[in-house]
């Protein structure tokens, strides 16, 4: 078998269905940390003229980074034809500005971290605002899944008398998309972030939820300040309580069991980053579509010249 994909332990139940897509071979990285926290990664050695796969979840990158540049350098080394990465979630992406003076712009100088380590990325969604395409930021070949197709046929399913409530412009992107393929209503909300842990958002349209159970959509929940927001103008409307539609469950802290307090009916997430209760939309299969094409593309095409 001439790929390998190379798990990070996280990421195990995706990447095992993600494998069995692209007939990979499933070889977990090893990863222990030493008393001092120092790392060491562990591949398998038979590694040599294959194309690795390296799965990672990046939602406590500060932790993964180091190791993740240390599978794929050792992956080289032992003899790997290329070395591809799939980030369900892709980190840093909110960091594209300097918002105050002094300020790191985290985003450019990740993306150059990741490509100095692979050949290839695919990620789903990424917080694309000031930077508005992912080859704008990197100059390896990269592969944007959109997880809009999945989260539609959830709605259908499950709520197909829904409205879905962007709490910010930011968020008519995947709002739009998704309303349009469930064939659902839509609104898109203002916001304002006063801090990080303080924001204002605009009303709904009463009068167009009307009928309608309501679910915000949103590609991250952070803090949950967003949502929470939305959730407590939807209680004033009279509406059936709402869903919590997420790409990415970032979940700061217990931002999760607070959505829940605030009155959602329901959390769900696509499966980018784990969580027990929420992940009810996989990504496999999208990722495994675009990994396909990546590796085509490195992939000495077999035609006669
Ligand atoms: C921001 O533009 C994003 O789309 C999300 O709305 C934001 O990251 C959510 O953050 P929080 O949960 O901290 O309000």
């Amino acid at each position: 078998m001439s790929r390998v994909l190379i798990p990070f332990p996280d990421l195990q139940p995706l990447a095992v269905d993600l494998a069995a897509r692209l007939n990979a071979r499933v070889a977990p990285v090893g990863w222990r940390r030493f008393p001092d926290g120092e790392s060491l990664v562990t591949l398998d050695p038979q590694l040599s003229g294959v194309d690795v796969v390296v799965v990672a979840g990046l939602r406590n990158v500060d932790s993964v980074a180091l190791a993740l540049r240390f599978v794929a350098e050792t992956a080289r080394e032992l003899g790997a034809r290329s070395v591809g990465l799939v980030a369900p979630y892709l980190p840093y992406m909110r960091q594209d500005t300097r918002f105050h003076p002094g300020e790191a712009i985290s985003a450019p100088i990740f993306a150059r971290f990741l490509e100095q380590s692979v050949d290839w990325l695919v990620t789903v969604d990424p917080h694309l605002h000031r930077n508005p395409r992912l080859d704008g930021l990197f100059s390896i070949p990269t592969r944007h899944v959109a997880a809009a197709a999945a989260m539609a046929a959830w709605v259908q399913a499950n709520v197909p008398d829904a409205i879905l409530i962007g709490p910010d412009s930011e968020s008519a992107q995947w709002v739009g998309d998704i309303a349009a393929r469930a064939q659902v209503p839509f609104q898109v909300l203002a916001k304002i972030r006063e801090g990080d842990r303080s924001v204002r958002v605009s009303l709904p349209d009463p009068v167009a939820a009307r009928g309608r159970t309501p679910v915000v959509v949103d590609d991250i929940v952070s803090s949950g300040h967003t949502m929470i927001e939305t959730l407590k103008h939807l209680a004033t409307l009279g509406l059936p309580p709402a869903t919590c539609l997420v790409t990415h469950a970032v979940f700061s802290e217990d931002a999760y069991e607070r959505l829940l307090a605030a009155g959602a009916r329901r959390v769900v997430s696509t499966d980018t980053i784990p969580h027990p209760a929420c992940n009810a939309i996989a990504m496999a299969p999208a990722l495994a579509v675009a990994c396909e094409a990546l590796l085509a593309e490195r992939t000495p095409s077999l035609a006669a010249p």
